[in-house]
Parts: C-alpha cells; sequence; structure tokens
C-alpha cells in the first residue's frame, strides 16, 4: 500500500484523491490547500482523509511515500522541491513549472534524491491517443506531412497562465509523444481581451523534425468545446475527436498520388494535375477507461517497481521549452522563434 499526500483540492485535485482512494495498492493519507474552505469540502467528500494547511507537516510524515500536486502552476516549482528534499516521491500536474530552468533544476533534484518525478501528462494515458501513436510507429499513415489540433471550450478562465499554458500544453505533450521528437521552431500569435496580459486564444505553428507541422489553436473564449485533431500522412489520414467517447478515431484511406491526370483542358496552371484516391474510412475499436485512472495507476507502478514513468520530469520540461519558445513568438508577433 502506498501512501500518499495530494496538495491543491481545487477542481482537479479531488479527481486525484478519488483515483488514488479508490486503487487498491495506494491510499491517500493527507489533503493539503492552503484555503480552509477547500479542507471542509474535502473533508466532507473523504472523511477517512487527513487534511492541514500547512504542507510540512503532510512532507514530515514518514508513511507518506508519494506527493501529487494539483495546485496553480506557479506554485509547482516551490511545491515540488520541498516534496523532493523531504525524499517523497512526486507526481506533479503539467505544466511542470513555469519555467524550464527550474523544470530542469527539479530533474536533476529528483536523480540526486533517487526519487520518481512524474508529470500528469494525462493525454498520455489516453487509450486513443497511445492508438494513433501505434499507427505512426508502424507507419501505416506514410510520411508524415502535418497535424491539426483544436482545443476549445468557454472557460475555465486562468488567471496565472494563458490559455497556451493551460490548454495547449496538453497538445504539445500529444504531438511530442507521436512523433517520438521534440520542435524545432515555432510562430503564434496570442489574442488577449479579457484579463490584461493573459492570452485567451492562441495559433501556433511548430515545425518538427522531418518536415512536419503541428498546427494548435487553443482557446478558453469559445462557445463550442472541441478536441479535434487530423493527422495528414502521405498515404493515409486520420481524425481523432476526444468528445467522441465511442469512436473518437476515424481512419481515411485516402491520398494523394503519383499518378498525374492529363485534365480535359489546358488552363493557365499547368497540363497535368494530381489525382486523389479515395478509399474507406475505418473507424477502429478504442476501449476507453478512464485516463486519468491509468495515469494514476502508472505512478503507483513505477514508484513500486522503481521504472521510468512515460512522463517523466524530462518530458514534462520538453513541453515547457515548447511553451517558452510560444510565448517569445507571441512576443515578437509571430516571428519563428527556434527552440
Ligand atoms: N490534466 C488535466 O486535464 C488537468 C485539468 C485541470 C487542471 N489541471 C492542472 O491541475 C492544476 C490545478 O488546477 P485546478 O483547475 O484544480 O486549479 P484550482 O485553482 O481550481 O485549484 C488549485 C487549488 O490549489 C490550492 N492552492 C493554491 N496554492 C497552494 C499552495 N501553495 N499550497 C497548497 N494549496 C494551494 C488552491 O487553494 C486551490 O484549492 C493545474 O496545474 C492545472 O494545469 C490538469
Amino acid at each position: 500500500m502506498i501512501k500518499l499526500a495530494v496538495v491543491g483540492a481545487g477542481h482537479w485535485g479531488p479527481n486525484l484523491i478519488r483515483n488514488f482512494s479508490q486503487g487498491t495498492t495506494s491510499q491517500v493519507r493527507w489533503v493539503v490547500d492552503s484555503d480552509a474552505k477547500r479542507l471542509e469540502v474535502t473533508r466532507s467528500r473523504f472523511p477517512e482523509v487527513q487534511v492541514t494547511q500547512d504542507l510540512a507537516q503532510a512532507l514530515a510524515d514518514k508513511e507518506v511515500s508519494g506527493v501529487v500536486i494539483s495546485t496553480p502552476t506557479s506554485t509547482h516549482y516551490p511545491i515540488t522541491k520541498a516534496a523532493l528534499e523531504a525524499g517523497k516521491h512526486v507526481l506533479v500536474e503539467k505544466p511542470i513549472t513555469a519555467d524550464a530552468a527550474h523544470g530542469d533544476e527539479l530533474v536533476a533534484l529528483a536523480q540526486k534524491q533517487g526519487r520518481l518525478l512524474m508529470v500528469g501528462h494525462v493525454f498520455l494515458f489516453n487509450p486513443a491517443v497511445q492508438k494513433v501513436r501505434k499507427y505512426l510507429e508502424e507507419g501505416s499513415l506514410g510520411q508524415l506531412h502535418y497535424i491539426s489540433m483544436v482545443r476549445t471550450n468557454l472557460g475555465p478562465i486562468r488567471m496565472d497562465v494563458n490559455a497556451a499554458w493551460d490548454l495547449a500544453s496538453h497538445d504539445v505533450s500529444i504531438a511530442n509523444y507521436w512523433l517520438g521528437a521534440t520542435p524545432v521552431a515555432v510562430s503564434a500569435t496570442g489574442g488577449t481581451w479579457i484579463n490584461e496580459g493573459i492570452a485567451d486564444a492562441i495559433f501556433a505553428t511548430f515545425r518538427y523534425p522531418n518536415n512536419v507541422l503541428v498546427n494548435l489553436h487553443a482557446s478558453w473564449l469559445n462557445p463550442r468545446k472541441a478536441r479535434d485533431i487530423t493527422v495528414v500522412g502521405e498515404k493515409r489520414m486520420l481524425t481523432f475527436d476526444d468528445m467522441n467517447l465511442l469512436e473518437p478515431i476515424r481512419v481515411y484511406d485516402k491520398q494523394v498520388t503519383d499518378a498525374r491526370t492529363k485534365p480535359a483542358f489546358i488552363d493557365t496552371f499547368g497540363g497535368f494535375r494530381s489525382s486523389v484516391r479515395e478509399g474507406d474510412i475505418t473507424i477502429p475499436k478504442v476501449n476507453m477507461g478512464e485516463p486519468l485512472r491509468a495515469e494514476c495507476d502508472h505512478f503507483i507502478e513505477c514508484i513500486a517497481a522503481g521504472k521510468q514513468p512515460l512522463t517523466g520530469g524530462k518530458e514534462g520540461v520538453a513541453v515547457v521549452r515548447a511553451l517558452e519558445a510560444l510565448t517569445r513568438s507571441m512576443k515578437s508577433s509571430g516571428r519563428e522563434e527556434t527552440l
């Protein structure tokens, strides 16, 4: 039985408390929150858990071997550092830190302490995301051309980070995982309307190795909740709609072929046109479980077996580095920034 402290019981924290409390190999001993009202709510929902406003009290508990952090991004660095220094394993929510240098420092600290540092990039535990990665690994889409990702909703509006850090952090983690690479450059534009200095909508294009483009639109100022991804390969294409829980993926057997056709008349654009091939659209079976449950189970398994996690500190810092370059580009009116 691995005993845990969960820090932060706001919107997301209770999902972590629930999953770790339901697991047969984990138990939540402490919930820490600086807001006494959130602790009252926690106590009524999880009466078996001890609550405190004092992080040091939970860290001093020798029975606790892991700390799960679900506080605002700006607080991730000091809380993670304190937990690692106290000899605890850490699962910290995404993004790992608000700056890459702090992230690197935490990765080095975890290594020095011989403790696990995992980041809650929950989409990597989504079976549909894993299925797409398999297609890409097998090369069944052919040479990859581009990925387009849309993540929109009306709210929740953050005060400590912009829409890129809150929403696009998911998409960058997915793209890095699918492509097995990190971006080399990015150009981005952001729009700010609600809170001064905090972009509500961002439009960004990342360049990855092998001439792959990844385009992101992330916004909390949009009437429609959308989680749409399109992956375009040379031989096949696919769509992933995370709002469609039953049939999230469609694979389109469509491509532009090498065969060039002669049009019926000669137009000003040249005598030959590429032709397209349109085959079947298939909907693979995806066994959807709760991705957060899989993430929590993975954290416990990695602690028990001394394994490196799928979403470790290094992977988390790679996402932060991409978001930093995106932020630089937004500040310079969309100039392409290299990573
Ligand atoms: N993986 C996901 O899909 C997902 C979804 C939502 C949020 N998140 C992440 O979870 C984290 C929390 O987001 P949220 O929506 O729950 O935010 P929130 O503001 O609703 O909750 C944060 C909680 O942390 C508490 N807190 C703040 N500073 C603290 C400190 N120094 N010590 C102890 N408690 C402190 C607050 O009182 C609050 O109860 C963020 O990093 C966010 O990016 C992840």
